[in-house]
């Protein structure tokens, strides 16, 4: 439980372990390479943070930007909660706070996939007000993707 204690940081590459301990309980066998991880952590567009719970990593979350046309879009590329810790809108401040991160960097837009069975996650897109854009037929081999937006304009 960890209902007073939340806090959030930047993700650090130190916490790379953790990390991908995490990105392997939520994913299995579509998680990110220990390799990949490190990557995005250190790669000079992302934006990464932390969640803890009593000092502890609970979850996590990373994001890209990149240059579209003449403005910047944001791209995320994982969201991941342990299951221990799900249902007490982790995810929800971690998007949150990156898209404010995002919005103070200038960044218009934000995108993202989803598995079309990931309903956890597809529900937390919605109500953070992410609109479906298109079906990507087998993006994930065994599952269809879908593709998200939200603008960032005025928010
Ligand atoms: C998807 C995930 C990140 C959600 O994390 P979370 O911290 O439990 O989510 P939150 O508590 O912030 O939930 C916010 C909203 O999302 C929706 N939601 C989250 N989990 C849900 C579930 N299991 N079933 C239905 N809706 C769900 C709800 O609308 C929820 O709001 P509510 O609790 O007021 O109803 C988490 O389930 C996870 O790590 N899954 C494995 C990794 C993954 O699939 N990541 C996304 C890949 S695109």
């Amino acid at each position: 439980m960890c209902a007073m204690m939340l806090t959030m940081e930047q993700a650090s590459i130190r916490q790379l372990d953790k990390l991908y301990k995490i990105e392997t309980e939520c994913f299995k066998k579509e998680a990110f390479t220990k390799h990949q991880i490190a990557h995005l952590l250190t790669d000079y567009n992302s934006v990464s943070l932390i969640a803890k719970c009593n000092n502890e990593i609970v979850g996590f979350i990373i994001g890209m930007m990149y240059p579209e046309r003449n403005a910047l879009a944001g791209h995320i590329l994982t969201i991941d909660v342990l299951l221990s810790h799900r249902r007490r809108g982790i995810a929800q401040k971690l998007l949150g706070e990156i898209e404010k991160i995002f919005v103070e960097k200038g960044v218009k837009s934000c995108r993202l996939e989803v598995r079309e069975d990931n309903a956890a996650a597809l529900r937390l897109y919605q109500k953070l007000g992410y609109r479906k854009v298109a079906k990507l037929d087998g993006y994930y081999g065994n599952a269809h993707g879908i593709y998200l937006k939200k603008d960032l304009g005025e928010s």
